[in-house]
């Protein structure tokens, strides 16, 4: 490996959300952002910039946009036009704004639950409704209820679906088989599919991932991809995204919300960030990607011996662990009490995640090997103590 990922960075004192929000001795293991450092090109095209020392408002140029264009044929086989893209600063601000865009408030919006929480203030912020389609646990493995699905969309009406692929935080990398029968569904039924990708490039070997819109044009149609280069390389607090809407009546719509919100010039070290990422890092994130996997099996290993009442549901994509904590035999609100307070780690709350997420906790294994061995000794210490 040319990256050392286990190398242990002290991040106290950053301003960093995830580390600098408790002063206690606490394993941070939430918010998804990951404790490594980013290629060496990102952080030489950020410092070129900064020496430029004049931070007016930015112009993208077409460099910027072939290095998204390219890297999306490259890695996923998605071909996307110049045109078709849209800075926003994030997903979760694009998210609020595409649902603006394509809906009027009473309008149903269908989530596919427990699925990542600020989904569902972005409906409610508009004034819209959510339909939840709950996603099916068979043995180990989430699946979509495609017959709920069905019945949601023709009783409610729903305007919108909020797609999230690969799901945070049940971990499916959606397969094409599943990608159409959605499509296929949203297209008979008038339902415009906002396809957060976000996690798209953190996939595991054995998983692909296949973006919403590269499949038939007629799912281009019908879609607005959120796409950013921030989980994938560590990049979100350079708030740069990019916001992939084939069809013009539809991008027109979100380009207009944009505009009411005053957003057009893009954060200036986050196009610079972007570009090097894109057009330089793919060798860092193979080895990210190698790097959390065997993190992955660590864990999945450490937790089967040691910790036995935990049960892991293997993540196909992003390196956020969805973990069923209903062996401990406490209640929602216990159990983030002992995971924070006995054992001094601090995961996300699944029920925050919605209908399904009660007795979980997800966990954020994007960190050095020895904090994660460090955070499962704690664990295991305190279950024992129980
Ligand atoms: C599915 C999903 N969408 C969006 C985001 C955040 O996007 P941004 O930071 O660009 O607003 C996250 C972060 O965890 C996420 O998991």
């Amino acid at each position: 490996m040319k990256y050392d990922f286990d190398k242990v960075i002290d991040r106290k004192n950053t301003r960093s959300v995830k580390w600098d929000l408790k002063k206690k001795d606490i394993i941070p293991m939430w918010v998804a952002d990951m404790d490594f450092e980013v290629p060496d090109e990102v952080v030489q095209a950020i410092k070129n910039r900064a020496e430029h020392k004049i931070y007016g408002y930015t112009a993208p140029d077409k460099e910027y946009y072939d290095s998204i264009i390219n890297w999306f044929e490259r890695r996923h086989g998605f071909v996307i036009k110049k045109e078709w893209i849209n800075y926003c600063p994030g997903v979760v601000p694009a998210v609020n704004m595409l649902i603006r865009a394509f809906t009027k408030p009473g309008d149903k919006v269908i989530l596919q639950v427990p699925v990542y929480h600020p989904f569902f203030t972005a409906v409610e912020n508009n004034g819209c409704e959510v339909v939840e389609n709950p996603l099916k646990l068979t043995e180990d493995k989430y699946e979509i209820d495609f017959e709920d699905l069905e019945k949601k969309i023709e009783d409610n009406k729903v305007k919108v679906l909020v797609l999230c692929n690969p799901h945070n935080p049940v971990g499916r990398v959606w397969t094409k088989e599943e990608l159409v029968r959605l499509g296929e569904l949203c297209i008979k039924n008038n339902v415009i599919v906002i396809s957060d990708e976000i996690h798209c490039d953190l996939v595991y070997k054995e998983y692909n991932h296949i973006s919403f819109a590269s499949i038939k044009d007629d799912f281009a149609q019908i879609s607005a991809v959120c796409t950013a280069p921030s989980k994938t390389f560590n990049l979100a607090g350079l708030q740069t995204s990019s916001i992939i809407i084939a069809n013009n009546d539809l991008r027109k719509k979100f380009f207009d919300v944009l505009e009411d919100n005053g957003i057009w010039a893009p954060n200036i070290f986050g196009i610079e960030a972007l570009e090097a990422a894109y057009n330089y890092g793919e060798q860092w994130l193979d080895e990210v990607i190698e790097y959390l996997k065997g993190n992955l099996d660590f864990l999945t290993q450490y937790i089967s011996k040691n910790i036995p009442k935990l049960k892991i549901i293997k993540p196909e994509g992003t390196y956020l662990v969805w973990v069923d904590c209903r062996g401990l035999g406490m209640d929602s609100k216990e159990l983030h009490n002992f995971f924070l307070n006995k054992a001094g780690v601090w995961f996300d709350e699944g029920y925050i995640f919605g209908r399904g997420g009660e007795g979980y906790e997800r966990i954020n294994i994007a960190c050095s090997r020895k904090l994660l061995e460090e955070a499962l000794k704690r664990i295991e210490a305190a279950v024992r103590d129980l």
